[in-house]
């Protein structure tokens, strides 16, 4: 990448930082519902040199999209455009910082590099922002900044300025992500607790694909409405905010004043699917790693069938999985419409499940899935030299 910076941007003095991507082991499409969740960082994610400008101009590139093609814009006046294609995000995210009160006095020049396959649900556009939110805080020496509000600023720059009204989970992993351990997210109030990830016998196991989630910000969208419906509905007659403030069993007696079938099971889905997440939880924290299986399976079910954001590829493998011996548990991850699976597999299953589920889905869809073994790390951060 240095020499690569040097070609682009000439001269060098670039400082190095990394943002990782996330996968949610569960608590899925809860995080806007005022509900909890349980992902953790990953070992790969984005990478960044940066270096500051006199003027101010924002000259940007990658190594992954373009070719190394410069991508160069004023720093005032910064708008979606959609010619400016992944350059939106970091933009968004300098618009961000600008709205709260942190305008750059100077333009810069980045150049990124990512190993997060695109499109596959483990966040690679918030690792761009959250990565894109730490290198102009060390560069500009924000310090009030704190990595909570990385996360926040990354977020806003998807909400607001490209314009995805995704929750705060994927964003608060990056910034946040800690080696070895999960991150208990209560997506309300922003308190949280690491749990630790150090499975005895067992790893976890991310299973591509390959299906690009393309519909994911309308449908995505369309889900957090339908679930805003639904709170504005029971509130008729017990008053909320979200979702995530009922249990099941309060759920159950509430449902009924709900004004359509598609509603009982969405806000069905955000109200389980909480629920499951604390004893998820619970379970991981007293070692009881079939218990925290089972949850997962009954998540993915829940996913598909209530929540509807699954494809028939991903629910094969899914299925597929369930019956692999060894396999503790196996669902969708992310925001859905396609991308990955995450699955707990024994160690002494690992090549058995890769063999046997990469078969079957190759003779199915006529697809080669990737698989990759998810190694918790930590949040975004300056590389030293
Ligand atoms: C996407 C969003 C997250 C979350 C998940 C679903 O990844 O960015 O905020 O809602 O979908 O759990």
């Amino acid at each position: 990448m240095k020499a690569s910076f040097s070609e682009l941007f000439g001269g060098d003095g670039a400082r190095a930082f990394f943002a990782p991507g996330r996968v949610n082991l569960i608590g899925e499409h809860t995080d806007y519902n005022g509900g909890h969740v349980f992902p953790c960082a990953l070992s790969f994610g984005t990478y960044a040199l940066a270096r500051k400008r006199s003027d101010r101009l924002i000259r940007l590139a990658s190594l992954n999209i373009g070719d190394g093609r410069i991508f160069e814009s004023p720093l005032d006046g910064l708008r979606y455009e959609k010619e400016a294609d992944w350059t939106n995000y970091p933009k968004g995210v300098i618009w961000a910082f600008a709205e709260a009160g942190h305008p750059l006095p100077e333009g810069l020049d980045v150049l990124y590099f990512g190993n997060i396959p695109a499109g596959a649900g483990l966040s690679s556009s918030a690792s761009l922002e959250v990565l894109t939110g730490i290198l102009l805080r060390e560069l500009y020496v924000f310090q009030d900044v704190s990595q909570t509000d990385l996360a926040l600023l990354g977020q806003k720059a998807e909400n607001q300025f490209v314009g995805m009204n995704c929750g705060i989970m994927d964003q608060f992993a990056s910034a946040m992500g800690k080696k070895d351990h999960a991150i208990y997210l209560d997506a309300a109030t922003l308190d949280f607790e690491y749990a630790p990830l150090t499975l005895p016998d067992a790893k976890i196991v991310i299973t591509n694909s390959e299906v690009k989630h393309q519909l994911a910000s309308s449908e995505y969208n369309t889900r957090r409405a339908e679930c805003e419906k639904a709170v504005s509905e029971i509130s008729r007659v017990r008053p909320l905010k979200t979702l995530g403030e009922l249990t099941p069993e309060e759920f159950e007696k509430l449902k009924g004043c709900l004004s359509d079938e598609v509603l009982v099971r969405r806000a069905r889905h955000a109200v389980t699917e909480n629920a499951r997440t604390a004893e998820a939880y619970e379970a991981l924290r007293a070692g009881r790693t079939d218990t925290f299986g089972l949850l997962m399976n009954a998540s993915h079910t829940s996913l598909e069938k209530d929540y509807e954001v699954s494809c028939p590829e991903v629910d094969f493998l899914v299925h597929e999985a369930w019956k692999i011996p060894g396999v503790i548990g196996s669902r969708i991850t992310g925001g859905g419409f396609g991308g990955c699976t995450v699955s707990i597999v024994r160690n002494d299953a690992i090549d058995a499940f890769r063999s046997t589920l990469s078969d079957r889905y190759k003779k199915a869809y006529d697809v080669t899935a990737e698989f990759y073994i998810a190694e918790p790390g930590d949040g975004a951060h300056e590389i030293m030299a």
